[in-house]
């Protein structure tokens, strides 16, 4: 199944994407639709172009063809600084910016800038699953996993309408990252889009209203059971296993209704 009709009126529509990097055209042909409300995972083998596409999505990579559509607007239109102020993007390997958590979060925030407020910045640091102590800990000496919660405060912090995270669980252990997914969930569900690239299949199954598979270059949506299945049938056994049993728990309502990366472009102000 491929989306190619009407661009959404409230989430972002990819129509056609196009990218080569290098010699390898890495997008092909992709159109999919991520509505805001819900979560939208991509699952795909390493190299297949889950990074490249997010890394689209916010404008860090310029599409050969295509479009993207921002409740209906071209995002290729936006002003750069304008659309990372929409689209948040939590990178790969989030990138620490020297200084506290608090320097981290607040970063080119304006000092009177609510969002720079102490309210602010420990309501991001909670969904993020982090307490208030974070706030003057030196970022440069937090775990990988600390580091990941850290940059998706500090996306929260910026308020964004559609945020993307990449493998934002790959640095966690299972509990830290069940409440990663809680969070993305919730937040989807008080209206924020999310599109969350993932290996991790049994979090995908948990949190997906909505799947997108890469397979050459093109994108296949599908209802997330299926999607996730054949994604796990190139997994191992125990992992494939655990999403279709997390995927079953989603069906019955568990599930919800619905690069060179610097932390100015993951999380612009
Ligand atoms: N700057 C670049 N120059 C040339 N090729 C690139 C560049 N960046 C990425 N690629 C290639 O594009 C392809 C897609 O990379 P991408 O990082 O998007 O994959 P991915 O699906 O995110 O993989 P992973 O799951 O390992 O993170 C890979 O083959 C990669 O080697
Ligand atoms: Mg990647």
């Amino acid at each position: 199944m491929e989306t190619d009709g009407e661009p959404l009126a409230a989430g972002l529509s990819a129509r056609g994407l196009r990218l080569a990097r290098g010699a390898r055209e890495v997008l092909r042909d992709v159109s999919f639709d991520a509505p805001k409300g819900q979560v939208t995972v991509v699952v795909a083998p390493s190299g297949a172009g889950k990074s490249t596409l997010l890394r689209c999505c916010n404008g860090l990579l310029a599409l050969d063809a295509g479009v993207l559509l921002l409740d209906g607007g071209d995002v290729a239109a936006s002003d750069a600084c304008a659309l990372r102020r929409r689209v948040g993007l939590v990178g790969q390997l989030p990138v620490m910016l020297p200084g506290t958590v608090r320097d981290n979060l607040a970063y080119a925030l304006a000092a009177d800038d609510p969002r720079a407020a102490e309210p602010a910045l420990l309501r991001a640091l909670d969904a993020a699953g982090l307490d208030g102590t974070f706030l003057a800990r030196p970022a440069g000496e937090l775990s990988g996993g600390e580091r990941a919660r850290v940059a998706l405060a500090r996306a929260l912090t910026r308020g964004p309408e559609l945020l993307l995270l990449d493998e934002p669980t790959a640095a966690l252990d299972a509990a830290a990252a069940a409440h990663v997914g809680e969070t993305l969930t919730r937040l989807a569900h008080d209206g924020l889009g999310v599109v969350v690239a993932t290996h991790d299949l049994v979090l995908a199954a948990r949190i997906a209203d909505r799947a997108v598979a890469l397979r050459d270059g093109r994108a296949v949506e599908g209802a997330p059971a299926e999607i996730l299945a054949a994604a796990g049938a190139g997994a191992t056994g125990a992992t494939a296993g655990a999403a279709a049993a997390a995927g079953a728990a989603g069906d019955a309502g568990e599930a919800g209704a619905a690069g060179a990366t610097g932390p100015a472009a993951e999380a612009a102000p």
